[in-house]
């Protein structure tokens, strides 16, 4: 997995940059924005979960009434599948260790702005951490696996290496933008046609809080439009143009298994690229060739079926 990110990317060359925007290229192992702008963003989303509106896996739900007979075959599938996607948080989370390190080999003004992000890289991974146990106890307490072999299952695919094509820390965030509002409308159209309650709750809690993760990543690429100018959308483009949901190139069966969850309830991850030209149109004030590039790029990936 490349560990740089920056000037020797092919997507942005300063060449390139908007003559009204900042010339420099994001440094390498650096996440590359302003100390305060990160801090705002930061603080921003953990404003949106004070302590007393969070959720807990043990207190919020009522497991004793979790039963899997009240789902069809598809619905207990995509239980499954969604647990094996949650439960690869330590491969996300290394992703973010490796693209912004926090040690010796950086200098202290990378490591100052690497530690900001980290504030909100260590919550998020607490929160997808509980989406991990919520969906493993609800498994267990429903039925639909024994504890054993389904700690045994997940350590298979959890083992497997997440690694993602970018190389730009913008592509980083408008992934991750991307991935974060497809699972979010995912669990609230899969929470509407689901028969037990309990599994309900649970996709309730765990979309809420994905809406709030595409919020903060929503707020990073418009840092970085802001930043860098309209530059940065190549490596945003390259983002979706390489997209692939998590797992899609190591989870066993991959491809079917995403064709039947869709069946179960919508699933169409290009909903969300949609979300992401909004954010760039709305940072970037000035008429842009790129973003309605990028638009056009959506329009024509959307119109092609997968
Ligand atoms: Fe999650
Ligand atoms: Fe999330």
């Amino acid at each position: 997995m490349t560990t740089t990110a920056g000037p020797s990317s092919p997507s942005v060359r300063n060449s390139e940059l908007d003559a009204n925007a900042p010339t420099g290229s994001v440094p390498p192992r650096s996440v590359g924005l302003p100390a305060d702008a990160l801090d705002t963003a930061v603080t921003a989303f953990m404003t949106a979960s004070p302590v007393t509106r969070r959720w807990d896996v043990e207190r919020d739900f009522d497991w004793a009434a979790a039963d899997a007979d009240r789902l069809t075959d598809g619905q207990r599938s995509a239980v499954r599948f969604i647990s094996f996607i949650e439960d690869h948080l330590p491969g996300y989370f290394a992703v973010y260790g490796s693209r912004f390190p926090l040690d010796a080999d950086v200098d202290v003004e990378t490591f100052l702005l690497n530690r900001e992000i980290y504030h909100f890289t260590v919550r998020w991974a607490a929160e997808e951490d509980s989406h991990a146990r919520a969906l493993f106890r609800y498994q267990v307490e429903s039925g639909i696996a024994t504890a054993e072999s389904l700690r045994r299952e997940l350590a298979v695919e959890g083992r497997k290496e997440f690694s993602l094509p970018h190389d730009h820390p913008a592509a980083l965030f408008a992934y991750t933008l991307v991935q974060e509002k497809a699972t979010q409308i995912y669990y609230q159209n899969l929470r509407a046609v689901v028969g037990d309650p309990v599994l309900a709750d649970v996709l309730n809690r765990l979309s809420r809080d994905e809406a709030r993760h595409f919020t903060f990543m929503a707020d990073m690429v418009e840092l970085y439009l802001r930043t860098y100018g309209d530059a940065v959308v190549e490596p945003m483009r390259d983002a979706i143009a390489q997209f692939r949901m998590p797992l899609a190139d190591t989870l066993g069966g991959y491809w079917r298994w995403a064709l039947r969850i869709a069946d179960t309830a919508r699933y169409d991850h290009t909903e969300a690229y949609e979300h992401l030209v909004r954010v760039a149109r709305r940072a970037v004030d000035a008429p842009s060739e790129r973003v309605d590039e990028l638009e056009r790029f959506v329009r024509a990936a959307r119109a092609i079926p997968a």
